[in-house]
C-alpha cells in the first residue's frame, strides 16, 4: 500500500467551512482513583456531539484503519479511498501511522475537513519500547521488578507520544503456559500474580499521571481473553478452559490492568468455550463492564469481527458486526464491518441505535479524557520526536532493565564471573554479533544499528591485553556445518568461550509458533563440538521462549538466559559475564526438559495421584515430571541465607492482616539482590487448589555479610478463589505459607484462616 500521507501532501487540503460544533471548554477533571472517571462537563459535551452526528459519522468513530501498512490479512484500500473516507467522517482512529508529520497531516484532515471535527486517535504496537527498545516483555517480567518496568513503559510513552502516537496496543497481559506459542515472548509468563503486577506497572508507566498529559500513552490491555490458552500452542487456535481457570488465571492480569486505569482493552482472536472473544457477552459485558465496572472502550483485534464469520458464529458480515458491537467491542480494527454494514441494520431495526450511541459515547469519552479535543496536535514538532528518542538516560534505563532481566540458570564451580584480564576469549555462535535479534518481536521504531551486540559488549568490557576471537559457527536455522571447524579452533585457542545460541527474533511473536523447544538448526551440534574442545564454556541463550536445553544443563558449566535484551543487550550481558553486575533475574516461566512436558507450570493442581515411585501415579515413564528450571529460579554470584519464617499469629481472622517476616543475609563475598518469593497453598478447599500460588515478591539488596528483615502482609482476600458455587470467597481453614528464592526451595509454615 502506498503511503497515504505522501498522497495527502500532493492533493492538498480543502478546508471545511462548517462552523465548529463544539465549544472548546477545557476538560479539567480526572480523578486520581481512576483516570477513566468522566465529568458532567465531558458527558454534556459527548451528548451534544452525539446529537449532531449522523449515523454514518457515529459508525465512523467506531472504525479504525491502518493507513501505512498492513499487519494482518485483509484487503488494503488505496490511500485515496482511505482519505476520502476520513473526509466523510468514516474513520475515528488510525493504527500504524507513525511520526509527527504523518499523524499531524491526518489529524488536520479530521479537524479541518470533516463536518464533526472529531480528532483522530492514533494507535501503534509500542510493546517494549518505541525507539529505545527494552528487553522483550518476557525478559522484562524476569526482572521481577514492576517499578522498573513502569519506568521503562514511561520512556516508551515519552518517545512514542513525541512521534504523534496517542495509544499503544499494550500491555499484552496474556498468561502463557505453553512455550510453543510464539506470543509467550510478549507476555509476562505463566503466573497471574506476577502478570498482574507487570500489567498494572505497564499501564501506570504508559498512561502516566493523567491521560490528557501530552506524554500520556493510552494503554490497551490485550488480548481479552485467554488468548494464551490456544490448544497446541498454535496462535489463534481454540481455547477451551473452565470459567474458574479463566477467572483465576487468565483474567487476573486484565483485572489488574483495569484497576490500574487502562483506558482500553483489545478483544482476542480466539474463541473461549465456543464463543469468539470478539463477540463474547460473558467476557465483555458481564465480567468486564458489569463486574469490573470498566469505563473505557474495547477495540477488536485485526479483522477479528469479520473472523467470527470464519469461526462460524455469524452467517455474514452484518450479523458479525451486530454480535460484536452488541457484546461490547466498540471499535472495529480493519474489518470495516461497522462502517460498511451496520447502517442498514440500524435503519431496519435489527440493531438498536442505542447500542451504537453507547459505543460512540465510550470512544468519545476517552478522546475527551485524552485531551484530544483541546489539543489535537499535541503541540508536536519533528524536533521533539528526534530529541526525545534514544537519549542517554533512556539507554541507561534500557541497560539497567536488560541487566535485571538476565537469569543465571547455572554456574558450576563459580566459573562466572569471568576475569577481564583473560588472554583470549572466544565468542562463538550465530547470535553473538547479531544486532537485529536482540530487538525481539514488535520493535516499533527500533533500529538494529542502535543495538549493542554481545560481541561488541564483550569487546568493550575486556582489558586491552585480552584478545577476543569471534566465530559465527553456523546459522540460527538450517543444516550447514561449514563454520564448525573455525569455531572449534577458536575455542581451543581460548581461555574461556562465550557461546550465543538460541532463536532468531522472527521465531517468536505473532503467528510464530514452534512445535519444538530445541535450539533450531545445527546449534546443538555446534555446542557439543565446542564443549568437547575442553575449555570453560559460558552459554548465553537468546530467545523469545523458554528453550529445552537438557544436554547443556548437564554438560555446560555456566548458562545465562539473556532473552532478547533490546538495544543495550550486549552491554548488559557483558556486565553480568564479567561481574560488574551481579545477576538477579528470575524465571517468569518454567523451562521444560522437553516439549513433551508442555503445558508445565508451577501452580498446577495436586491431582489424586501426584508423582511418587508407585507406578500408578501421574507421571511419565520416560522422564521426570519436574521442569529443567523452575519458575522463580535464578542464581546470583553471592549466596543468601534465609532465617526461619515468623508469623504475627497462627490464626488470622477475616478483616485481619497476617504479617509474615523473615531475616535474610548475604553470606557471600559480593553485593547482590535476592528476589524473595512468598507462595501460599490452601490445604483443603471446596474445589481443588494449586500446590502453590505466588502472592508476594520483595527485592532485597544486600552488601556482603549484610542482612535485612523481609515482611509480607497477607489478608483474607489474598486467599480467595472461585468456590464450588462460583463465588469469590476466602474459605476458612489451614494454609501453608512458603518463602524462598525460587518456587522449589522454600521453607513452610502453616496458619489458620478463621471463619468470618
Ligand atoms: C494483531 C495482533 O494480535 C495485535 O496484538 C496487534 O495489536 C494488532 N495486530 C495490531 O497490529
Amino acid at each position: 500500500m502506498k503511503d497515504i500521507v505522501s498522497i495527502l501532501r500532493r492533493t492538498g487540503y480543502a478546508v471545511s467551512s462548517l462552523a465548529t460544533i463544539l465549544s472548546a471548554q477545557p476538560s479539567s477533571a480526572i480523578s486520581s482513583a481512576s483516570q477513566l472517571v468522566s465529568t458532567p462537563s465531558i458527558e454534556q459535551r459527548v451528548d451534544s456531539l452525539l446529537a449532531l452526528m449522523t449515523l454514518e459519522e457515529k459508525l465512523g468513530q467506531l472504525n479504525q484503519r491502518s493507513a501505512q501498512w498492513n499487519t494482518g490479512p485483509g484487503r488494503a484500500d488505496a490511500p485515496l479511498e482511505i482519505l476520502a473516507a476520513l473526509r466523510r467522517g468514516e474513520i475515528g482512529s488510525f493504527l500504524n501511522v507513525i511520526g509527527v508529520d504523518a499523524t499531524t497531516d491526518l489529524q488536520r484532515v479530521a479537524m479541518e475537513e470533516t463536518r464533526t471535527k472529531i480528532p483522530l486517535i492514533f494507535g501503534l504496537d509500542v510493546i517494549h519500547g518505541y525507539r529505545t527498545i527494552f528487553p522483550i516483555p518476557l525478559g522484562e517480567a524476569a526482572t521481577f521488578d514492576p517499578e522498573l518496568i513502569e519506568q521503562a513503559s514511561r520512556v516508551a510513552a515519552v518517545e512514542a507520544t513525541a512521534a504523534g502516537i496517542h495509544w499503544t496496543f499494550a500491555p499484552m497481559v496474556d498468561i502463557a503456559r505453553d512455550p510453543r506459542w510464539g506470543r509467550i515472548a510478549e507476555s509476562a509468563g505463566e503466573d497471574p500474580h506476577l502478570g498482574g503486577l507487570m500489567a498494572a506497572a505497564r499501564v501506570r508507566g504508559f498512561q502516566g499521571r493523567i491521560l490528557s498529559d501530552r506524554t500520556s500513552l493510552l494503554a490497551c490491555a490485550k488480548h481479552f481473553a485467554a488468548y494464551g490458552g490456544a490448544e497446541g500452542g498454535r496462535d489463534y487456535n481454540t481455547v477451551d478452559i473452565s470459567e474458574r481457570t479463566l477467572r483465576e488465571v487468565y483474567l487476573r492480569p486484565f483485572h489488574a490492568a483495569v484497576e490500574a486505569g487502562a483506558g482500553t482493552l483489545m478483544a482476542a482472536f480466539n474463541e473461549v468455550g465456543g464463543v469468539p472473544s470478539s463477540a463474547n457477552p460473558l467476557l465483555l459485558e458481564r465480567i468486564l463492564r458489569r463486574e469490573w465496572g470498566f469505563q473505557g472502550f474495547v477495540v477488536s483485534d485485526w479483522n477479528s469481527v469479520q473472523e467470527t464469520v470464519v469461526h462460524g458464529t455469524a452467517a455474514d458480515r452484518t450479523s458479525a458486526g451486530i454480535a460484536s458491537l452488541t457484546a461490547g467491542v466498540e471499535m472495529d480494527m480493519e474489518s470495516k464491518i461497522y462502517v460498511d454494514d451496520l447502517c442498514g441494520a440500524v435503519r431496519d431495526g435489527t440493531l438498536p441505535l442505542s447500542v451504537v450511541d453507547e459505543a460512540v459515547r465510550r470512544v468519545l469519552r476517552v478522546k475527551f479524557l485524552k485531551g484530544l479535543f483541546e489539543d489535537p496536535y499535541r503541540g508536536l514538532t519533528g524536533d521533539q520526536e528526534k530529541s526525545s528518542a534514544l537519549t542517554a538516560e533512556h539507554r541507561a534505563l534500557a541497560r539497567r532493565v536488560a541487566q535485571r532481566s538476565i537469569v543465571l540458570l547455572k554456574n558450576a564451580d563459580q566459573i562466572l564471573p569471568l576475569r577481564k584480564d583473560l588472554r583470549t576469549v572466544a565468542v562463538i555462535g550465530p547470535l553473538a554479533a547479531s544486532q537485529s535479534d536482540p530487538l525481539g518481536c514488535w520493535d516499533a521504531r527500533g533500529d538494529s544499528s542502535d543495538v549493542v551486540s554481545l560481541l561488541e559488549g564483550i569487546r568493550k568490557a575486556v582489558g586491552t591485553s585480552t584478545t577476543v576471537r569471534y566465530a559465527r559457527g553456523c546459522e540460527i536455522d538450517g543444516t550447514k556445518t561449514g563454520g564448525f571447524a573455525e569455531a572449534v579452533s577458536a575455542a581451543r585457542k581460548a581461555d574461556a568461550v562465550i557461546m550465543a545460541l538460541g532463536e532468531g527474533r522472527w521465531m517468536s511473536g505473532e503467528a510464530s509458533n514452534r512445535a519444538s523447544l530445541d535450539m533450531p538448526g545445527v546449534q546443538q551440534r555446534l555446542l557439543e563440538q565446542v564443549v568437547a574442545a575442553g575449555k570453560p564454556v559460558v552459554l548465553v541463550l537468546m530467545n523469545g521462549r523458554p528453550l529445552s536445553t537438557p544436554w547443556a544443563a548437564e554438560h555446560v558449566p555456566a548458562i545465562i538466559e539473556g532473552w532478547f535484551g533490546g538495544v543495550e543487550a550486549g552491554h548488559a550481558l557483558a556486565d553480568v559475564i564479567f561481574g560488574d553486575v551481579n545477576p538477579s533475574g528470575r524465571l517468569p516461566v518454567s523451562i521444560p526438559r522437553t516439549v513433551g512436558q508442555v503445558p508445565i507450570y508451577y501452580n498446577h493442581k495436586n491431582t489424586g495421584r501426584p508423582p511418587t515411585d508407585n507406578h500408578f501415579t501421574s507421571k511419565y515413564l520416560d522422564l521426570e515430571s519436574s521442569p529443567l528450571y523452575a519458575f522463580g529460579h535464578g542464581l546470583s554470584y553471592t549466596t543468601f541465607q534465609y532465617g526461619p519464617i515468623s508469623l504475627s499469629s497462627d490464626t488470622v481472622g477475616h478483616g485481619e492482616t497476617l504479617t509474615v517476616r523473615l531475616a535474610i543475609s548475604n553470606t557471600g563475598r559480593r553485593s547482590g539482590e535476592e528476589v524473595v518469593q512468598l507462595y501460599v497453598r490452601d490445604m483443603v478447599g471446596s474445589v481443588t487448589r494449586p500446590v502453590k500460588e505466588l502472592k508476594g515478591i520483595r527485592r532485597v539488596a544486600l552488601a556482603p555479610q549484610g542482612s535485612a528483615e523481609v515482611e509480607f502482609q497477607v489478608i483474607a482476600k489474598d486467599l480467595a478463589f472461585w468456590n464450588a458455587e462460583m463465588k469469590f470467597v476466602s474459605e476458612p481453614g489451614t494454609f501453608e505459607v512458603m518463602i524462598g528464592g525460587n518456587s522449589v526451595d522454600v521453607q513452610r509454615r502453616t496458619f489458620f484462616l478463621a471463619p468470618p
